[in-house]
């Protein structure tokens, strides 16, 4: 019987609670094509047509600490790098395969490289690791909905030991949590139909992962994501419970509570184009205003955003994604304590914009500006000890205008006679309650 440890659980997860903003990478051989991470599952790709990749890779502008670096300009606190994607290329040097980065032209352990980038900016890591793999040879072919080989007539699954390949995934894990120090999440990715639960024998997988890193967060995607949010918001942890939640492109319209109506830790992933893996086509980023209010949204309710970048089969990020992240990140230079630490507010959401809090600090997200003096609805002038401008620390007067005088039980904010915001994109009020 499985005894859920809240104490320890709550420790582990104090960190990454208080981040609230993480990167996450995907990267392998997918960007050589350039058409996304499920390039061989979409087209049905053949392992001969996609070993030249293998054959070709080099990515030789790849500098880890020039990532680690702008992860950390944008304000994100951790950043999850994909170690091995669904197509079972390994980005380690792993020594169950020789399907990875080390035996390929670019010969290095891209893992090892940013594992010491990432925490040499003071960064915490996490690895994303697939629990499917379309390159083992005991990974079912023809008996999988996603196997790029599914409808391939001259594949058989005659043979295929799935134990095996089990046995094969379960050494990879022990692999990155044994020789890469310590690791700070695990994003593993994905359970779908049968494969779920112990069907990847999760019980024993996590029971090790924890051994050998016992403050590792986990997230949920060892169950089956789409049906509830996981067994620890059910209030019937599995010995291999996500430690979050992890909605995937959306963000939970009321964050996510368990069974109990508590908040439970959530991260809402996102792409800033459409899709994980580079692509050479998929123009359609979001703006750094829209991605900076998505960070705000998650964190008024209670979760993290953990924001996308594919590099491209060089190593270099896309342009546009270098971009949004400084814009992102001269935001957060000035804004930062209205995210790190925050969670919801038990305020209404304002129609201007939203809250996040912390504590006593209560940070007013204003992202249009109000005809005459803005309302603090939900807050008396009596309950507020300071109101400045985060950017700024300029003090900000709680209004006595006679215009608002029918309303007495609401404060008002003096945001003065310009009708233009200091900060076009989200203007921060951080006011603090006696
Ligand atoms: C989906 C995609 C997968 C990606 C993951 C990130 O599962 O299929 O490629 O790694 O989302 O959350």
């Amino acid at each position: 019987m499985y005894t859920f440890d809240r104490e320890a659980y709550n420790r582990r997860m104090a960190w990454y609670t208080h981040a609230r903003f993480g990167m996450f990478l995907h990267w392998g051989l997918y960007a050589i094509p350039a058409r996304g991470e499920w390039v061989r599952s979409w087209e049905q790709m053949p392992e001969e047509q996609y070993r030249p990749y293998f054959d070709e890779f080099n990515p030789v502008d790849f500098d880890a600490r020039r990532w680690a670096r702008a992860a950390k300009e944008a304000g994100m606190q951790y950043v999850v790098l994909t170690a091995k994607h669904h197509d079972g290329f390994c980005l380690f040097d792993s020594q169950y395969t020789d399907w990875k980065s080390t035996n390929t032209p670019f010969g290095r352990d891209i893992v090892r490289e940013f594992v010491d980038a990432v925490r040499a900016e003071g960064l915490h890591v996490g690895l994303y690791y697939s629990l499917l793999d379309w390159h083992h040879p005991d990974f079912p072919h023809r008996d999988d909905e996603n196997h790029p080989d599914r409808n391939n007539e001259a594949v058989s699954d005659e043979g295929r030991d799935f134990n095996r390949y089990l046995e094969y995934m379960h050494n990879q894990v022990r692999e990155l949590c044994t020789n890469y120090g310590k690791l700070d999440v695990l994003w593993f990715d994905f359970s779908y139909g049968k494969l779920r639960g112990e069907a990847w024998k999760a019980t024993e997988l996590v029971s090790m992962v924890r051994s050998l890193q016992p403050d590792v967060i986990i997230d949920n995607r060892l169950e089956v994501s789409g049906e509830g949010y996981g067994s620890l918001a059910s209030g019937n942890p599995t010995p291999y419970h996500g430690d979050f939640v992890s909605p995937e492109q959306m963000i939970p319209p009321h964050g996510i509570q368990d069974v109990n109506g508590n908040d439970i830790a959530w991260e809402s992933c996102v792409t800033m184009n459409g899709i994980w893996g580079y692509s050479a086509t998929d123009h359609y980023f979001k703006p750094a205003p829209m991605l900076i209010k998505k960070l705000v949204e998650c964190v008024s309710k209670g979760g993290n955003m953990l924001l996308n970048v594919g590099p491209d089969a060089l190593g270099d990020f896309p342009p546009q994604s270098t971009a949004i992240l400084k814009q992102i990140g001269e935001w957060m230079r000035r804004n930062h304590d209205s995210i790190y630490g925050c969670g919801r507010s038990d305020l209404p959401k304002p129609e201007y914009g939203r809250i996040t809090a912390n504590g006593k600090d209560l940070y007013f997200h204003v992202y249009e500006n109000s005809i005459g003096s803005l309302p603090l609805v939900g807050l008396t002038k009596d309950q507020i000890k300071s109101m400045r401008y985060l950017a700024s620390g300029a003090e900000v007067p709680i209004s006595t205008s006679w215009t608002h005088s029918d309303y007495p039980e609401i404060a008002f904010a003096d945001l003065g006679p310009d009708p233009v915001l200091p900060d076009p994109v989200d203007t921060v009020l951080k006011v603090t309650l006696r």
